[in-house]
């Protein structure tokens, strides 16, 4: 067991581990694990990858649960990241890649938060886990909750993609339509976990979902050769996996794995929901709520998110950019991207793809750069958006 301690991603307090938390008790913000990456390192070594699993958990030595009995795991993580040849010719950029999180268990990226999430509350005792969501987390949340035989209580927009909501059902989860947005699921949360005896594993409200997700960062410089790219896009919601990738760079650089180079971080939201792209313009370290969020990547319906000065601060330290596509844009890029690459994207992940001609086109990525696109989740989760 490497944590040596949580510490408030904002004010600096720090917490013990192996203790129940959700935010400083300080100010009200995120909390983030600490190792004794020294230790880790003895253990976690490059050459000692070559023969670990094929899932997130190869890298044991930087993950959060003390005892391996309390992994729940369905075989997430160590996702391909494919070479997009065709779609990259039609850019003329011979090096574009994209991660496909479409592979991991209940089909999306959020596979990674809830397996390190659901594994440490089965570790700390506890039995009941309640989330409001979009609708990917919870069915990830739905899955690994069944998986360690806990109860999941699951808050979503009344409108959330049909699949998600049937996913959580035909997984055991108590699931709740409300009229609303995520944000709106996330006070009802607040309001009734004390009475209910619920744990909230809210996106950043609890520790360990970004510590699952940080392993994208892992695996994108395991499978580069240690070699990070020049750039990343990422469709930023929570922006859970941003703030995970940014803090992987980091402790991959105390272990003595990579320099000091990072990638230019880029956040992509959608027109109707872009606080993070407002506040990055303005040049703000807070994100002001956005009115009336509206747009078909229902994971990019976040009108409020409190990470948000950890994504604004990595977009500003990487010289990064913050970009919004129209629903009209990502809807076509999917299938633009389909039909090159074979993979039929969830909406969120196709707006990578006009977030990268817009920034190609203003000269903040180059053609010769090597780039990498995340496909967060599954197109076939999204069928009304598709015309389904
Ligand atoms: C497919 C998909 N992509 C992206 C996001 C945004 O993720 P994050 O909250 O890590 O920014 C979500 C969140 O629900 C999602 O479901
Ligand atoms: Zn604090």
């Amino acid at each position: 067991m490497n944590v040596s301690h949580l510490e408030c991603g904002a004010c600096g307090r720090g917490y013990e581990a192996r203790r129940l938390h959700n935010l400083c008790t300080e100010c009200g913000k995120p909390l983030l694990v600490r190792y004794d990456l020294e230790r880790a390192a003895r253990s976690l070594t490059k050459e000692s990858l070559k023969d670990r699993c094929a899932d997130l958990w190869r890298y044991r030595e930087v993950l959060p649960v003390e005892r391996d009995e309390n992994i729940v795991s369905l075989g997430e993580g160590w996702t391909p990241l494919l070479h997009a040849e065709r779609l990259g010719a039609r850019l003329s950029m011979p090096r574009l890649f994209i991660k496909d999180e479409s592979q991991n268990p209940t089909q999306s990226f959020k596979a990674r938060g809830m397996t390190a999430a659901v594994s440490m509350a089965k570790e700390l005792g506890v039995t009941k886990l309640a989330v409001p969501s979009a609708g990917n987390a919870a069915g990830a949340l739905a899955a690994y909750s069944a998986r360690a035989g806990l109860e999941a209580f699951i808050f979503m927009p009344r409108d959330t993609p049909r699949a998600n909501v049937v996913e959580c059902e035909q997984t055991g989860a108590h699931v709740e339509l409300m009229d609303g947005l995520i944000t709106d699921c996330g006070a009802e949360v607040a309001r009734r976990k004390e009475a209910e005896g619920w744990f909230d594993v809210s996106t950043l409200k609890e520790p360990y979902r970004v510590e699952g997700k940080k392993t994208l960062g892992y695996e994108l410089a395991e499978q580069l050769d240690w070699e990070l790219p020049d750039a990343i896009i990422y469709p930023t919601g929570g922006g859970t996996g941003l703030i995970g990738m940014w803090k992987a760079f980091d402790e991959m650089e105390q272990m003595g794995w990579i320099g000091s180079q990072r990638p230019r971080m880029v956040t992509v939201q959608a027109a109707g929901c872009a606080p993070i792209v407002r506040a990055f313009e303005e040049g703000k370290r807070f994100a002001d709520e956005f009115p009336n969020a509206a747009t078909v990547a229902s994971g990019l319906r976040v009108p409020r998110a409190i990470g948000d000065f950890l994504i604004l601060d990595a977009l500003k330290a990487s010289g990064g950019a913050a970009v919004s596509v129209t629903d009209e844009e990502l809807i076509a890029a999917t299938r633009e991207i389909g039909a090159a690459e074979g993979l039929f994207c969830a909406p969120e992940g196709a707006a990578c793809l006009p977030a990268l001609r817009k920034l190609l086109a203003v000269g903040q990525i180059r053609e010769d750069e090597r780039v990498v696109l995340f496909n967060t989740g599954a197109g076939v989760k999204y069928l009304e958006s598709y015309g389904g």
